[in-house]
């Protein structure tokens, strides 16, 4: 009998690695994660080790397999998804990170955004990419990295330098150097794209003085873009699909029609609208995105990231200490029967959609003598379904239909209440399906395809199955009176630290 063959998906995010094995079925039939090291040098800046990323994604690569005795025979493709935006800088010839990785939720480069939005560039970057001017997408992070490693610049100059996102990165460790590539998901990111012509573009490159010599090539999401010549998972196993992790979540979802959407409520939360083959301009601050390309055809999507979501439960446990399990949130913040006045804005890192305010800080209002740790841990959790209700109206709005259904993935996702809060507060519906590793899966459903794994798309929808749904029942005074008490506590955190 031939031996069953799995597809190997690497789930590179921003706290830990992870690598998962999925079946012909969609079935995860092993796990292994690893948390590394996060490093903050500075008040606002946020970098990774590159060769811990490396590491870490290798050995839970080698640890998933051990699980089930695997060897690379049994691998069909690996499929690769990243923690999006974080930049990479490493010499071509001895394949070593000239400085730390640049976090995606680093602010060291802000100042740059404000002379360039002051310079009046925002239009021109919005019609090319998609994307509004900040710190957090790539492209600042690279000048910064040339600007300030000594002799960087030059060497960029001369071609010894590669740049990439965290998926170019693995991509080149695993082809030991062979294939310097990206998939259009992750280049849409960065800010040199041009998510319309679907290459890199010269004046962009210009404008952000990063030499075009370092870009990787763009590839579709779904195809074999070369093989592994590692020892792990073995040599020669075709590395077939590439996506970001939203949009690797948002295909996990399967929201392939127009119009669906996904929640991922991670460390922040992005929540992705399927907007088909039209890259639709947001009037509201949203970005406009590659979700994926596959078979030769580019859908676009919408795109509200917020910065801070989960990670408030982790502010609540480290910071605080009101709590000293993650888990523990949930029997806090129902140990009351409401937020008791309490409103937090979770503004740790600025605010991203749709208010993009760099300069916004985070604070807790309402607080009176009655107040305890419950109604705080609950305002924060609150916080996560006030930031997601406030994108999917800028998301309506854009899109010009109402909003039915909201596909929900992610840690604070298992939460009941929280999914219940979510769909009074916006009056949509809330589906989450049974399996919440939607990243990994769509990774998976992305390098399937590409080998043949899979057959075709009708074949992956099977695999999506709903696991729980939660509908509205909030009265509309209480909602009203909520998000009028939530957008007052906004207001009040804007421009902060200016
Ligand atoms: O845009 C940043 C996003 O890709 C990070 O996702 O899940 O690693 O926090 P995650």
């Amino acid at each position: 009998m031939a031996q069953a063959k799995y597809i190997l998906a690497l789930d590179q995010g921003t706290t830990s690695s992870r690598a998962l094995l999925v079946d012909t079925e969609g079935k995860i039939c092993s796990v292994a994660q690893k948390e590394f090291g996060q490093i903050f040098p500075r008040s606002g800046w946020v970098e990774h080790d590159p060769n811990e990323i490396w590491s870490s994604q290798a050995s839970v690569a080698a640890e998933a397999m051990a699980r089930l005795n695997l060897d690379g025979g049994q691998i069909a493709a690996v499929g690769i998804t990243n923690q999006r935006e974080t930049a990479i800088v490493w010499d071509r010839k001895t394949g070593e990170p000239i400085h730390n990785a640049i976090v995606w939720q680093d602010r060291r480069t802000s100042a740059f955004c404000d002379e360039l939005r002051a310079a009046g560039h925002a239009e021109m970057i919005q019609q090319k990419t998609g994307l509004v001017i900040d710190a957090y997408f790539s492209a600042t992070k690279v000048r910064w990295i040339l600007d300030n490693v000594p002799g960087a610049r030059q060497r960029a100059q001369a071609g010894e330098l590669a740049f990439g996102t965290v998926d170019s990165w693995l991509i080149w460790k695993l082809t030991n150097g062979r294939v310097h590539a990206t998939d259009i998901s992750n280049a849409s990111r960065t800010l040199l794209f041009n998510i319309h012509d679907q290459k890199w573009d010269d004046e962009l490159c210009k404008l952000f003085d990063v030499p075009r010599s370092m870009l990787p090539e763009v590839k579709s999401c779904s195809e074999v873009i070369g093989a592994t010549a590692t020892t792990f998972p073995a040599a020669n196993v075709p590395i077939a699909g590439i996506a970001g992790d939203q949009q690797a979540a948002m295909f996990g979802q399967m929201c392939t029609e127009e119009g669906m959407i996904k929640n991922t409520y991670g460390t922040g939360c992005f929540i992705v609208m399927n907007t088909g083959e039209k890259a639709k301009r947001s009037k509201n601050n949203l970005l406009t995105t590659v979700a994926w390309k596959l078979d030769g055809k580019v859908t676009y999507a919408l795109e509200g990231s917020i910065f801070i979501a989960g990670a408030v439960v982790q502010w609540l446990r480290d910071g605080l200490g009101c709590i000293t399990r993650s888990e523990q949130v949930e029997a806090l913040a129902n140990s009351v029967e409401d937020n008791g006045g309490v409103y937090m804005v979770p503004a740790f890192a600025g605010l991203g959609a749709p208010y993009w305010d760099q300069y916004a800080r985070g604070a807790i209002f309402g607080i009176t003598r009655g107040t305890t740790d419950a109604h705080i841990a609950r305002a924060c959790l609150e916080s996560i379904a006030f930031q997601t209700k406030d994108v999917l109206d800028a998301m309506a709005d854009d899109a010009g239909i109402p909003i039915a259904e909201l596909r929900v993935d992610g840690g604070a996702s298992v939460n009941d209440r929280l999914m219940e809060f979510q769909a009074g507060l916006t009056g949509v519906k809330v589906v989450r399906p049974q399996t919440l590793e939607t990243t990994a899966m769509g990774a998976a459903f992305f390098a399937g395809l590409a080998v043949g794994y899979w057959k075709d798309l009708a074949e992956i929808r099977k695999i999506w199955k709903k696991g729980a749904e939660f509908e509205s029942h909030m009265a509309p005074q209480t909602r009203a009176e909520l998000l009028k008490n939530w957008h007052k506590a906004v207001d009040r955190v804007r421009d902060w630290d200016k």
